[in-house]
C-alpha cells in the first residue's frame, strides 16, 4: 500500500510536467502560454515554436501517460488498475503542481494512456485524428471528435472501467476545449493546413 501511494504520487508528478512550458523556457526563452492559444499542449507548442518543439512536447506528453499507465507493471505491484496511475498523470497534466494547479487540454497525456493500455485503440484513436485534421485543418475539432468516436468504439469493448473513463475525458475535454468551441462557432479558430504536412 505505500508503494501504491508513492506510485499514485510519482503517476501525478510525471503527468505535472508541463512539457511545452519548460521547452519554451529552456529553449527559445519564451512562455508558450503567453501566445497563440496560450495552451502548453502540442498544437499550440508547434503554432508558436514550430515542428521540432512541437514534436518533442507531443513525445513528451504521450510518454508521460504510457509510463505512468506502465508504473505498477515496473513495480511488479498488479492490484489496481494501470488506468488509475493514466488517470493520475492525466490530473497532473490538467493540475499541475508545477503551473498553478493549471495546465492542458489532456488530449496527448490520454492517448498515452490508451497506448499503454490498449495499443489498437490508440492507433484507431490516432488515425481518426489525423483524418479528422486532414479534413478540417482543425486540431481542436479533431481532439475533440476523435474523443467522442474513440469512447464509442470503447463501449463496444466492455471494458466498463476504460468505458466511464473515456466518458468522463470526452466531457472535460470537450470543457477545455471550450473556448476552441467558440472560435469554432465564431469561425475564427486557427487552421493548421501545415500541421499535416509535417506529420506526413
Ligand atoms: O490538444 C489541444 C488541441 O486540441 C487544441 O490546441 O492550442 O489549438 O487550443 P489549441
Amino acid at each position: 500500500t505505500y508503494e501504491i501511494i508513492l506510485m499514485l504520487i510519482l503517476a501525478y508528478l510525471l503527468g505535472s510536467i508541463p512539457s511545452g512550458v519548460w521547452i519554451g523556457k529552456l529553449f527559445f526563452n519564451i512562455d508558450i502560454r503567453r501566445h497563440g492559444s496560450g495552451n502548453i499542449g502540442t498544437t499550440n507548442t508547434y503554432r508558436v515554436l514550430g515542428p521540432i518543439a512541437g514534436s518533442i512536447v507531443m513525445i513528451m506528453d504521450i510518454s508521460k501517460g504510457v509510463v505512468a499507465t506502465l508504473l505498477p507493471t515496473f513495480f511488479g505491484n498488479h492490484s489496481l488498475t494501470p488506468l488509475i496511475f493514466g488517470l493520475m498523470a492525466i490530473l497532473g497534466h490538467t493540475f499541475s503542481i508545477f503551473d498553478k494547479f493549471k495546465g492542458g487540454k489532456a488530449v496527448a497525456v490520454s492517448a498515452g494512456m490508451l497506448l499503454a493500455y490498449q495499443p489498437i485503440l490508440f492507433i484507431i484513436a490516432l488515425s481518426m485524428w489525423l483524418l479528422l485534421i486532414f479534413v478540417s485543418s482543425t486540431v481542436s475539432f479533431a481532439s475533440i471528435v476523435a474523443f467522442i468516436i474513440i469512447t464509442i468504439v470503447i463501449y463496444f469493448t466492455h471494458d466498463i472501467l476504460l468505458s466511464i473513463l473515456a466518458s468522463a475525458l470526452t466531457i472535460f475535454i470537450i470543457y477545455r476545449h471550450w473556448p476552441n468551441i467558440i472560435r469554432m462557432l465564431h469561425g475564427t479558430e486557427n487552421n493548421v493546413v501545415w500541421f499535416i504536412l509535417l506529420v506526413l
